[in-house]
């Protein structure tokens, strides 16, 4: 058995250290040599039909839900279309407005996601264009679609999902960037730039794993907390979520994820002596505004672990512990950010003695209602 997990003590460890190869194996063959196109002729929409998109409804749940929520940051950014991220249980039963030009986008690791799958029905009976990110090359979302990203992630055995999102990540970061170009909204020289730095991402990936030996002591001293929230701006909020989501799904810790600059309307009043906030700054440009966030939930107490760029020793200050990730592309920031977050989790499940691969509840794939 331990064979299976390739000498790991679980398959979620396995995976999380498989993200370099996962997420190499699904840029592969989709950005040029030179690095400066993207090419994605699986959408099967041609460069009218790209400039045509005004509107993009992302239908998924759970963890590729998250992934939703850091491509509409992307798509928004590079491509300058409109993007709302949809829970697919809320979707189908909320009469969505779209028009026929809104691109239909299903993310589902398994493809068999009863609440997405409906989703995605409902709005092909309406005549609309639906493209799915999947990980299961035959799945029902597969073969349902028009038409589909497969991400390389490979089996995900590990019910908490790692790989898959970190692949999903970049299925959506290459539909952004392609996006962006053939809608004129990115220049060659912007354009080379990104790719340049998507075709990076597997090295940020592999050295952010390094972090591994900070976090699981953290988790170590850590993992009798009773809540603890996550905070972050922008795109970093984003990955905030998918963070909260981790530590509760496999170590059973009550977690919060709040855009930083909202703790003040309500959030705060949790803040108290010994609190952990798991910080992201990872955002240049949001910088000041998120540390005077995390000034905030210090004053009343808080333990703040916070996720920075390399360099950005300024952090320390007003912090009690910092972990550093390579600096990427601000809008790349949650391929690195996520990892330390997963570990996190990891560790922390592990601490308490929980099942990982298995935790109390959940399924690896819902297939009803
Ligand atoms: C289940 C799993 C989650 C997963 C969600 C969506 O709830 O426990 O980890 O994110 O389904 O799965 P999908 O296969 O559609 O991505």
């Amino acid at each position: 058995v331990s064979a299976e997990r390739g000498g790991y003590p679980h398959f979620m460890l396995k995976e999380i250290h498989e993200q370099p190869k996962a997420v190499r194996d699904t840029l592969r063959g989709r950005v040029s040599d030179d690095l400066n196109r993207v090419t994605l002729s699986e959408i099967g929409l041609d460069e009218e039909q790209i400039r045509n998109i005004d509107r993009i409804h992302i239908v998924a749940c759970g963890t590729s839900w998250h992934a939703g929520l850091v491509g509409k940051v992307a798509i928004e950014q590079f491509a300058r279309i409109p993007v709302d991220v949809e829970i697919a249980s809320e979707y189908r039963y909320a009469d969505p407005i779209a028009t026929e030009n809104t691109l239909i986008i299903a993310i589902t690791q398994s493809g068999e996601t009863a609440d997405t799958l409906a989703a995605m029905r409902e709005m092909k009976k309406r005549g609309l264009r639906v493209l799915a990110i999947t990980n299961v090359v035959g799945s029902s979302a597969a073969r349902e679609a028009d038409s589909v990203i497969v991400t390389w992630a490979g089996p995900e055995i590990a019910v908490a999902s790692t790989k898959a999102y970190t692949t999903q990540l970049a299925a959506l970061y290459l539909l952004a960037v392609h996006f962006g170009q053939v809608r004129g909204q990115i220049d060659e020289a912007t354009a080379h730039e990104m790719i340049e730095a998507l075709d990076n991402l597997p090295q940020v990936v592999e050295a952010v794993l390094d972090t591994a030996p900070q976090i699981e002591s953290f988790a170590q001293r850590y993992a009798h907390a009773h809540d603890t929230f996550f905070i972050g701006r922008g795109i970093d909020y984003a990955v905030s979520l998918e963070g909260a989501l981790k530590l509760k799904e496999i170590s059973y810790i009550h977690a919060e994820a709040y855009a930083a600059g909202e703790l003040k309307h309500g959030t705060l009043a949790l803040i108290t002596d010994g609190v952990p906030v798991v910080a992201i700054a990872m955002q240049p440009d949001l910088y000041e505004k998120t540390v005077s966030n995390i000034v905030e939930v210090k004053a009343r107490g808080a333990f703040v672990l916070a996720l920075t760029w390399v360099g950005n020793e300024d952090l320390e200050k007003a912090v009690d512990e910092v972990i550093y990730l390579p600096k990427t592309l601000p809008a790349l920031a949650p391929m690195a950010a996520v990892i330390p977050l997963q570990l996190l989790a990891y560790y922390a499940a592990v601490a308490r003695g929980n099942d990982v691969d298995k935790p109390r509840n959940l399924a690896k794939s819902v297939t009803v209602e």
